[in-house]
């Protein structure tokens, strides 16, 4: 284990204050673990038939109870109809998500990204679930873990939401909690072909649809550097073969201060001016780019990976 930097974010936005249809429970034997994640689950009292799912892993030094608090997905599924996953590390010495092993990174290779995908995968069986409206959102560490989900199992995951983090492979190394001091620094540099191979690496042979994806990214990050903003850019736009070149460049959005730049339609990258590694919860604009507000009985179809 090389953990040489330890943090932790501070909870915004926390929703404790508000009446819940249910409540946060565990799940034991929901399939392939060998990394032993622990499976924390929020069904809402009425769902609707095929519901959405959204998985939210924690950033460093936070837990599953933490995400749950300090976002507000479990009453928003209350109100809009959808299941919230919460895992919770195995690395109890710093919390953070294996995003570097080569069974993480790898499309059922092992590592806790099958362990999170084995709580996908149960939950979908159990409360027949939408298998095109699999959602995955995190912040930090759990924004590393979003786009290795991403990477690794582009057949599960209809979109991705991931706030501060670093690229697909960027942390990579010989072990199951690498802390990449030069990833973090913005020292790793790679072309969007040299970024894509590692995602492509990741799922050899698989030609099926990709997931949508949006990043977030302050520019007084110095935690995980900007630079990451820039190489996730290169990385995601070449995987999704698209132009680095923004089709769209939209000022003050969502926040003053806050750029969104969109390419094509399967990728677009918010930049906010001053902001440092806390990212202000923002669920909006998760909430939008993840359609789950969609009303699947009114007459538009709700955002699923068929329309990918
Ligand atoms: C996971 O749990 C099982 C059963 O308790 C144990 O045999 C195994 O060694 C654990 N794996 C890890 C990586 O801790
Ligand atoms: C990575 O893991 C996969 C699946 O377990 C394996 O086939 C491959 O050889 C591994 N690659 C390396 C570099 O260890
Ligand atoms: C969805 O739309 C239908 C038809 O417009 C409406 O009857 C229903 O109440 C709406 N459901 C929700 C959860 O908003």
């Amino acid at each position: 284990m090389i953990t040489s930097l330890f943090f932790a974010l501070l909870l915004a936005g926390s929703t404790t204050a508000q009446q819940l249809s249910s409540t946060l429970t565990q799940v034991k034997d929901f399939g392939p673990n060998p990394r032993n994640v622990t499976m924390y689950i929020y069904v809402p009292k009425n769902l609707p038939p095929k519901p959405p799912i959204i998985v939210v892993p924690h950033w460093c030094h936070g837990t599953a109870q933490d995400v749950f608090k300090g976002r507000p997905y479990a009453s928003l599924g209350d109100q809009y109809g959808f299941i919230s996953i919460y895992p919770d590390s195995p690395n109890k010495v710093d919390q953070c998500w294996d995003v570097s092993s080569n069974a993480s990174l790898t499309h059922n290779g092992g590592g806790d990204a099958l362990g999170i995908v084995s709580m996908v995968r149960w939950t979908l069986k159990k409360y027949g679930g939408d298998k095109d409206r699999v959602f995955v959102t995190g912040t930090s560490s759990g924004a590393m873990m979003t786009q290795v989900l991403v990477g690794s199992y582009p057949d599960v995951f209809a979109a991705g939401s991931a706030w501060a983090g670093v690229p697909f492979g960027c942390f990579a190394g010989d072990g199951f909690d690498v802390w990449s001091d030069a990833c973090a620094t913005g020292k790793i540099i790679k072309t969007g072909p040299e970024w894509a191979a590692l995602v492509k690496n990741a799922y050899p042979g698989y030609n099926g649809i990709r997931p949508k994806l949006q990043v977030l990214h302050g520019t007084a990050d110095t935690v995980l550097y900007p630079q990451n903003f820039q190489e996730e850019i290169k990385q995601w736009t070449t995987v999704l073969g698209v132009s680095a070149t923004p089709t769209e460049t939209t000022k003050d959005t969502p926040l003053a201060g806050w750029t969104r730049y969109r390419y094509g339609s399967k990728f677009e990258a918010y930049e906010a001016e001053g902001v440092d590694h806390n990212i202000p919860n923002q669920a909006d604009t998760v909430m939008d780019f993840f359609d789950l507000r969609c009303n699947a009985t009114a007459s538009k179809a709700c955002f699923s990976r068929a329309s990918c």
